[in-house]
Parts: C-alpha cells; structure tokens; sequence
C-alpha cells in the first residue's frame, strides 16, 4: 500500500523547494525597494504644478498639416493617451484627451458646431476649455498643453483637471 501511495505521489523532500521567512522577506524587499524606484522616477518623469502636469514635450506636427477647421489624432503623453489637435476656423490651437470622460468614446470635431461631439451617447464638449455641454459626461475633457515651436507644435503637458482639484 504505502509503495502504491508512493508512486502516485512520487514527493522527494531533498529536491522539494520551500521558501523559508528570509527569502520571502528578501524577495518583499526587493518589490517594495522597486516599486519605490518606480515610483521616484515616475515624479521625475511627470513634473507637477498646481494645475498642470508636465510631461517631456513631444512634437506633434507642423502647422501647415493642420487647416482652419480640422483636426488630427495624436497621443500624449502615452502611446495609449489618445488625443485630438484642433486649429479652430479662426486659426487658434487647442488640444485636448479625445477620450470621452463618460465612457471613453472618441469625440470628434465639429467645426461648424465649435465643438468636441462624442457619438456613443450624444455627448458634446467645448472647444473653448473642454466643459461639457450636453449629454452624460461627468466631466470636461482634460486640456492638454500645446505650444508651437517655429513651424511645429509640441505637446508639451496636461492641464489638471479642475473636478480632480
Ligand atoms: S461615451 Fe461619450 S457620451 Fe457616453
């Protein structure tokens, strides 16, 4: 009986691996000493202010792909971090998430309505600061920070949130 049981449960305590109190106390060391460096290194990375968060900059596109009343595509600060660039029809730059802060439909421009429309639950921001104007957001859309630089604009941060503020 006991070399039957054996045979099933072919055990050998020599090779068995046991995890003793000091490794798994080396091991938890290490983690929280790594996510402490991540976390360092994630503040560095992102500089906060009061109502901006400050990101590397990075260049989006020249001003002469962009006409009056169009928009185009980008992310910032993450390749995930989908956004929209618009040159509105009086020429001026705004840049915002193009996540919609209901349930995270793109929201497109619609220049002839001077606004962000998100089509999966007609909801419809401003292109002025990002309010929400109608429908189910709970919130604006963030802002993010633009700056043109020579023939070029530059994602340059994100504007905080004023309902996280
Ligand atoms: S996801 Fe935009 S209104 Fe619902």
């Amino acid at each position: 009986m006991e070399d039957k049981l054996r045979e099933d449960f072919p055990i050998d305590w020599e090779e068995d691996h046991f995890v003793s109190r000091r490794e798994f106390l080396r091991f938890m060391t290490l983690a929280s000493g790594g996510l402490a460096v991540g976390s360092a290194a994630l503040a560095v990375w992102s500089r906060k202010t009061n109502d901006s968060i400050a990101f590397d900059a990075m260049r989006i596109c020249r001003v002469d792909e962009v006409n009056a009343g169009s928009a185009r595509g980008f992310t910032y600060p993450r390749p995930t971090d989908l956004c929209i660039l618009i040159k509105d029809t009086e020429g001026e730059w705004k840049a915002y998430s193009r996540r919609c802060t209901h349930l995270s439909c793109p929201v497109s421009y619609e220049p002839d309505k001077h606004r962000l429309y998100c089509p999966c639950h007609n909801g419809a921001f401003s292109i002025e600061d990002g309010r929400v104007l109608q429908g189910p957001p709970p919130h604006p859309l963030p802002k993010i920070l633009i700056e043109t630089r020579g023939e070029e604009i530059w994602a340059v941060g994100v504007a905080k949130a004023e309902h996280l503020s």
